[in-house]
């Protein structure tokens, strides 16, 4: 007999923790989320049937379900493939959809923006308010002289004004590229570098952990001597009350350009093609990569997700811990809520902040229905025990989800019991900086296992295969790609097509390659195992092996430094770093403690703090190929007590 989600666990029973990494047991979805659901037990089963039978007329009804202002002539153009384009022809822009729509609504009044900063302040804005901020902005970067095709590079914390400068970019038919505000001011540099971008978008700065963290010196060390036409214009939006340095005529204050600007703005019409976004992103060569993304098929393909994964309801408050500064905060905190009419809840500061009890407060005070968040944050916070979310009324929250790396059971269950009250589903979904949308994800009205993402989306053609494209058994680990083009896949790497292909499409040829490892069970659910390149995700943040080694290797005590993931408990992986040090280094430092830590601080100048180096071993040399290439691999068996495996090509 099947059972129901909540009859089947028994948490605290010891030896269930054990029981459910090794689990074959199904959570079943409670009737009544069943009976509510978007997509029903059997639309499921037509979506499917639809997409098998004629996979285009498949997403050319989602992308009916927006308004476009012409149509489209072609649903796919694979006439260039690998560079796929999507609704050609068709004109559009994703901000109509976002909030122009709406003024015409009942969702006009609605709150579109529920923000709270770390000291406890909070900001609310209607769809009409949002609507208007929007306008001014965008009215703004016009008299700024941003048109059409620029880029606009996005330097913020969590604040409102980072989605109003998102918006107001893409009204505008500009580009934006959102930069975390955790990166340093090379990282910054580099990245404003590659994307020519004429203007930035900065604040002073912004609370975190009862600190106030300087934004706009670090934007001043990134513009540093750069180079003529980048960065004409620097825009600081007043946030933290920071005494900062204004370089005129570069740099003008927010509130200053807006003051004068009028809150009905046009919306230019732009092709589907046409840039919305770049987003950088860590790869396997040392030079993070612009990931570019488009109007038409993102906006379908985010709008689609989120209505079946995150079942969106018009009374739904929707609360993604993601920063708007990755994929996760473009796709899930901005842009598909605001597409689907949600309220979409914001925090500017650290989880712990002042106790471990934040996220849970706020969720209980604004009425969460949806909480979408990462496995890192989870294993942080239930380190501080199920009494702080207990002190809450969760009682309002009704699906859960989960993203950025695989959740390990023990975060599962904890998620499931002390947020989901023991009957929540949790949409563990996978997808990338480069998919744009969920991919692979269970649905409200899905068996789910924990530790599995589900099974790919109607709509979506994944396969687990070998490195020839086979398809490997049941339960067999291999290749995750993906089989055919999506709407919200990224079209291109900036400046850098050969990377492109080289990188997605030439890996297995005819298939696009994900770069991670995974297994599917005789159900054909889908487990991922983690990355199968040198990318590491450390709290859920893609870092490459090749940044880091780099970022060491600019230290003079360094001569050759390789990077590997190491579990860690609450950051899933961590790195760790070997180092070759040059002849000369004893001069400068009294003892190997002493330059480990140097070291460590070394990286984090050079990168940001996300780039956390969590422990340094010195060594004479490095295992190489024969074609002098490093094998991390060896490295990774050793530290883990593994097999080495076929170890034929090293050097000696
Ligand atoms: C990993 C984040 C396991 C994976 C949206 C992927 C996951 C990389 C999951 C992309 C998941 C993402 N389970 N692993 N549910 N979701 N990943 O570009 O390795 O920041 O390739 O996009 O995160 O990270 P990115």
């Amino acid at each position: 007999m099947k059972k129901s989600a909540s009859q089947d666990v028994a948490p605290d029973a010891s030896g269930a923790l054990d029981a459910l990494s090794h689990e074959e047991r199904v959570f079943r979805p409670l009737p009544k989320v069943v009976l509510g659901a978007n997509l029903s037990p059997r639309g499921l089963e037509a979506a499917q049937d639809q997409a098998a039978r004629d996979y285009l007329k498949f997403w050319e009804e989602a992308a009916c379900e927006l308004d476009w202002y012409g149509r489209w002539d072609t649903v796919l153009d694979d006439s260039q493939a690998p560079f796929y384009k999507w609704f050609t022809g068709g004109k559009c822009n994703i901000v109509y959809n976002a909030l122009d729509r709406h003024i015409a609504s009942p969702n006009k009044n609605k709150l579109a923006l529920i923000w709270e900063g770390e000291p406890g302040d909070s900001r609310k804005f209607t769809y009409y308010e949002l609507y208007r901020e929007v306008n001014r902005f965008a009215n703004a970067l016009r008299s700024l002289g941003v048109g059409k095709g620029d880029r606009v590079v996005i330097y913020m914390p969590p604040v409102p004004e980072t989605v109003v400068a998102m918006l107001a970019t893409a009204k505008i038919g500009a580009a934006h590229s959102l930069v975390f505000a955790g990166f340093s001011a090379k990282s910054l540099r580099n990245r404003i570098h590659d994307a020519k971008a004429k203007m930035v978008v900065t604040v002073d700065g912004f609370y975190r952990n009862g600190r106030v963290v300087n934004v706009k010196s670090v934007v001043d060390e990134a513009l540093i001597g750069i180079r003529g036409g980048c960065a004409e214009t620097v825009v600081v939006v007043h946030r933290a009350g920071v005494d900062i340095e204004l370089t005129e005529p570069r740099d003008v204050r927010y509130e200053d350009v807006v003051r004068q600007e009028r809150s009905d703005a046009s919306t230019e019409v732009m092709d589907a093609e046409d840039t919305l976004f770049l987003l950088y992103s860590s790869g396997t060569t040392g030079k993070p990569k612009g990931m570019v993304h488009t109007h038409g098929g993102y906006m379908v393909g985010i709008n689609r997700t989120f209505r079946w994964v995150f079942d969106i309801k018009p009374t739904d408050i929707f609360y993604c811990t993601a920063d708007p500064g990755w994929i996760t905060g473009h796709s899930y905190v901005v842009y598909a809520p605001l597409i689907a009419g949600t309220t979409t809840v914001m925090y500017e500061g650290h989880p712990l902040y002042p106790q471990a009890d934040r996220l849970w407060d706020i969720i209980a005070r604004y009425g969460v229905t949806i909480f979408y968040t990462a496995p890192t944050l989870i294993r942080m916070l239930m380190r501080f025990g199920p009494q702080y979310p207990k002190r809450h009324d969760l009682s309002t929250v009704r699906l859960l989800g989960s993203v950025g790396e695989p959740i390990n059971p023990e975060a599962w269950l904890w998620l499931h019991k002390h947020i989901g009250r023991s009957e929540c589903p949790i949409m563990d979904t996978w997808w990338q900086t480069e998919t744009g949308m969920c991919m692979i994800s269970p649905l409200p009205i899905s068996p789910i296992k924990p530790g599995s993402v589900g099974k790919p989306l109607p709509g979506v053609e994944a396969a687990v295969v070998d490195k020839n494209g086979q398809p490997v058994p049941p339960g067999m680990g291999g290749f995750l790609v993906i089989k055919k083009p999506w709407p919200a896949m990224v079209r291109n790497l900036y400046n850098s097509p050969e990377g492109f292909r080289e990188t997605y499409w030439d890996k297995i040829p005819g298939v696009y390659f994900a770069g991670d490892m995974a297994r599917k069970d005789e159900d054909g659910f889908y487990f991922i195992q983690g990355r199968a390149d040198d990318v590491l995700v450390i709290a859920g943040h893609r870092l490459g092996n090749a940044e880091l080694e780099a970022a060491l290797e600019t230290h003079k005590a360094v001569n050759e430094a390789a990077i590997i993931g190491v579990p860690d408990p609450i950051k899933g992986e961590a790195a760790k770093a070997f180092v070759v040090l040059n002849d000369n280094w004893r001069q400068e430092f009294e003892n190997e403690d002493e330059l480990v830590k140097e070291l460590i601080k070394h990286i984090r100048r050079e990168l940001g703090p996300i780039a956390v180096i969590k422990a340094v071993e010195f060594r004479d040399k490095l295992p190489k190929t024969r074609s002098g290439k490093i094998m991390r691999r060896v490295l990774k068996a050793e530290e883990l007590g593994q097999e080495l495996g076929d170890i034929s090509v090293l050097e000696d």
